[in-house]
Parts: structure tokens; sequence; C-alpha cells
């Protein structure tokens, strides 16, 4: 009997028996707990409990994981729960920093050529957004430079997309998100939901995003100080933007020249995603932006995809 890397055995199989009665040895055990999915009712399910089955055997006899370590992990993913509030999801940012979620990001989120990319959620998209005119500013609180950030939202073809949705959310001048503020920040600060003009046109005002740690006060942050990683992604503007008869996308824009774009906690960095913030004196720009001249600019199309 053999066993390949998934734990899947072939050949003659039989469990063991004992005087206290069968036992499932290590070569059987993944077969037997394979089979126990069979009678899954929904197919998808039954595969990826299947894989996931596989997957794990596969670790823990490739680790050759101890009794100890099994433990170890187990106290960590029940903190990992415990972490979780309404407001903080550390099940995402474990997701995150391990990858895992732009690597589901990116199987799912395979764009044709033109379509704006995308990349990853993040925990912070937990709140509703107020929906704002316009034009209107997002940073309630003041602190850093004033930006505008505008463009268009297109379909692939470059038809505008009028009533588009615009959802957008970032961290404060000092790197917090609202829900991780409350008490310095109002709900709803650095977020906004705006429908594109009948141009396809959006346009806000917001502050220069700074580059932010991601929370290390929790197990994920035990994680990231085990493996000597730091915890800062480099500064961004998160966005979701719909409209009928298109791909929904996901994304960031993130301002070109900020640290960290090589070494993002979590890997969210694609180079079509960069964008100039650029400095920009135009006091007739700045009078319809209803901003102070000089000011920064970011200007970038949201191009979808036809669904
Ligand atoms: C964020 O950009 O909001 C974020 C993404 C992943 C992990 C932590 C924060
Ligand atoms: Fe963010």
């Amino acid at each position: 009997m053999t066993t390949d890397a998934t734990g899947t055995t072939t050949g003659t199989t039989g469990s063991g028996t004992t005087a206290s009665g069968p036992v499932a040895p290590e070569s059987t055990v993944t077969d037997e707990a394979v089979g126990s999915l069979a009678g899954t009712a929904d197919p998808r399910l039954r595969d990826l409990l299947t894989g996931l089955v596989r997957h794990l055997h596969a670790f823990a006899r490739e680790t050759r994981l101890t009794q100890e370590e099994w433990e170890k992990a187990v106290a960590f993913l029940t903190r990992t729960g415990q972490t979780c509030t309404d407001t903080r999801q550390e099940f995402i940012l474990l997701s995150d920093v391990l990858g895992l979620s732009m690597l589901v990001e990116t199987i799912n989120g395979d764009r044709a050529a033109g379509a704006t990319e995308s990349t990853v959620l993040g925990p912070f998209h937990m709140t509703e957004s107020p929906a704002r005119e316009l034009g209107a500013d997002i940073d309630l609180v003041g602190g850093g430079e004033p930006c505008v950030v505008s463009g268009r939202v297109l379909s692939r073809d470059g038809t505008p997309l009028p009533g588009a949705v615009i959802d957008v959310w970032q961290a404060d001048g000092n790197g917090f998100y609202d829900v991780q503020r409350p008490d310095v920040q109002p709900p709803g600060n650095g977020r906004g939901l705006f429908t594109a003009d009948a141009e396809g046109r959006f346009w806000f005002r917001t502050c220069v995003p700074s580059p932010y740690p991601i929370p290390t006060d929790g197990p994920v942050g035990g994680l990231l100080r085990a493996t000597g990683r730091h915890p800062y992604r480099p500064a961004h503007v998160h966005f979701i933007a719909s409209a009928e008869g298109h791909v929904p996308v996901t994304t960031h824009i993130f301002v070109a020249g900020t640290d960290y774009l090589d070494s993002d906690a979590v890997f969210a960095v694609k180079p079509s995603l960069v964008k100039d913030f650029a400095r920009t004196d135009d006091p007739s720009l700045a009078g319809e932006f209803g901003v102070e001249n000089p000011f920064r600019h970011a200007r970038f199309d949201l191009v979808l995809e036809r669904s």
C-alpha cells in the first residue's frame, strides 16, 4: 500500500484492530475521513471539503505536526475568532497576511484587457458608506493633506456609465479607519457612496492617504512578529464600483511613490492601480472642486466589464 502527498492510499487498505476496537492508522485515516464525506448532498461542498481534508492531512504528514503544535494552532484560531467583533474581522486579516485573500481574488478576478483590475476587499468594509453628493469631502475631521479624486466609470468599450455607484473608503491622515477610532472619528469618516453623473463622472474631496499598519494588537499581529514581518500597507483608497449590466469591481488606488509598494503586508498591489496624486496648481480647477489652490489631484477611470 502507498500514500501520495495528499494522503490518498492506493493498493490494499484496511484499519487495524485493537482490544479497544478498530483504529485508523496514519495510512488509512485520510481515506476514511474523505469517505465520510461521500453523502454530502451539495457536490461543490463535497469537493471543497474533500480537498480540505486531503490537504490538511498532507500538511500534517509532511511537517510531522506534533500534538503540542496542533494544540497551539487550535488556540491561535480560537483567539482569532474571539478577536472578531462587529467592527473587527481578524479572520479576514489572517487570510490577508497569509496571501490567501489575494490568491482567491486573483483566481476569480480575471478581468478582460482594459477593465480595472481588482484587489482585496480588506477587513474594514464592514459599515455602510453614507450616500454623499458628488464633490463632497469624505474627510470629516481634517488633518491630512487635502486632495481631489476624480474620474469616470466606463464600460470597457469606453461608454460612460451614468448612475454607476462608487463606494469609497479610506483611512484618515493618521492611518486609522473610523471603526478603529470611534472616539476620535465620527462614523462614516473616510467613507462615501457616490453616484456617477450623466457622463459617468465622479469626484470627491478627501485627504491624501498615508501608509498604515494593519492591526497588530491581536493574534495576527503576533504571527507577524513571530515571522519578522512588518505590518504596513502602502497608502491607498478603496473602491467598489458597480453599474447595471456590468461586473462590479472591488479595488484600490495606491499613491504613486508611497512607501511599502513593494512589500504590502497583504500582497495586494498591482502596478495598474498605482496612481499619481499630482500636485496641481490651477486656481480655476481648484475653484470648481471647492478646494484651496494648489491641491493634490488623483485622476483615474473605473472601467467595468459587461456581465
Ligand atoms: C485595508 O486596506 O483596509 C486592509 C486590507 C487588508 C488587511 C488589513 C487592512
Ligand atoms: Fe485600507
